[in-house]
């Protein structure tokens, strides 16, 4: 059997036997972890059907909190797009910004309307979204608070912010340099460039930071334009809620948090936005995407995670 078509195979398999994507349902039970535990391990066999199948998995767990048809999303670290297409098949009017052209067209070209630009900085105008979206982005920003304050600032009032990440003490906080990393961030790369005589990608200080749980809800609770909705585990079965409030023990157990704000209502008396509606221009200023059709052709943003197991988790 040629290497293609077992590839193909293995990621229908995946998507055959992961997600309930014809579920409208988002059940976090037992089963589920276990089917993206397993899906994780196909993330280098097969990544489109891998992050296919987490893009669905993600996409109903964030419908738990606002409704997706006919609102406009953005997914900030949106990479390859896997997250758009789901959103967008969900009715959302969704575009992906990303600081790398490459991460974007690493596997064909660039959803319509995407957008290179800072998540720090992105050129979208005050309270213009109705959900801002982003997983797995903000361990690679060193300024991570000025992301958090950039997408509730683009947030409409009553609008979400849903954003997951690897938080740094998790089992897979060094990503392909784990779990290494607990004996130090830099360590791990040495020892990781020994091994492999390359540096990794997500590069301890430089493209990967440390995030702490405590730090990240810290944060939350104390942002004047935001409220908490939920803090989640995101891949663990929803029993595992409680241990998000166990200091110490949720650093190492959370594997990746996903927390939930919704964007306060400007002022009392004051009219919400309507969702979908755009409060004057949504872009601000674009970040000349007609580049990305040029640019590299790159990697997954995974690249080259450490694969296997711990490929998710
Ligand atoms: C691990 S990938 C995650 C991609 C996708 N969100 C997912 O979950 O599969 C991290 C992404 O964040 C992007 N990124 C890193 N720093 C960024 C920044 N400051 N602003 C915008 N995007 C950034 C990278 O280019 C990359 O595409």
């Amino acid at each position: 059997m040629g290497r293609a078509v077992a590839a193909r195979r293995v990621g229908q398999n995946v998507l055959d036997d992961i997600i309930m994507s014809e579920s409208k349902v988002f059940r976090a039970d037992l089963a589920r972890s276990v089917r993206l535990f397993r899906a994780s391990r196909t993330e280098q066999t097969a990544p489109e059907a891998y992050y296919t199948a987490l893009a669905q998995d993600t996409i109903l767990q964030l419908r738990q909190y606002t409704e997706l048809d006919g609102r406009i999303v953005i997914d900030v670290g949106g990479g390859p797009g896997f997250f758009v297409r789901e959103l967008n098949r969900m009715g959302a009017r969704s575009f992906c910004i990303d600081a790398d052209s490459g991460e974007m067209a690493a596997l064909g070209p660039p959803e319509d309307g995407s957008i290179v630009a800072s998540a720090t900085r992105m050129p979208i105008a005050s309270g213009a979204v109705d959900v801002c979206f982003s997983s797995n982005v903000l361990e690679h920003v060193r300024d991570w608070p000025a992301m958090l304050a950039e997408m509730v600032r683009v947030t409409r009032p009553g609008g979400i912010v849903f954003v997951a990440f690897t938080n740094w003490l998790s089992p897979y906080g060094g990503h392909e340099t784990s779990p290494w990393h607990y004996l130090g961030g830099e360590r791990a790369v040495a020892r990781y460039q020994r091994k492999h005589g390359k540096m990794p990608k997500n590069r301890f200080g430089h493209s990967l930071h440390q995030v702490s749980v405590a730090e990240a809800l810290s944060w939350a609770r104390s942002a004047q334009d935001a409220v908490v909705v939920d803090v989640v585990p995101r891949y663990l079965p929803g029993w595992t809620r409680p241990l998000v409030r166990v200091p110490v023990l949720r650093e190492f157990l959370t594997w990746n948090l996903l927390l939930v704000l919704r964007r306060r209502l400007a002022a009392v008396g004051a009219p919400a936005a309507a969702p979908g509606s755009r409060p004057g221009s949504l872009v601000r200023r674009v970040g000349g995407f007609g580049r990305l059709a040029a640019g590299r052709r790159g990697h997954l943003c995974g690249g080259s995670f450490g694969g296997g197991v711990l490929g998710l988790w």
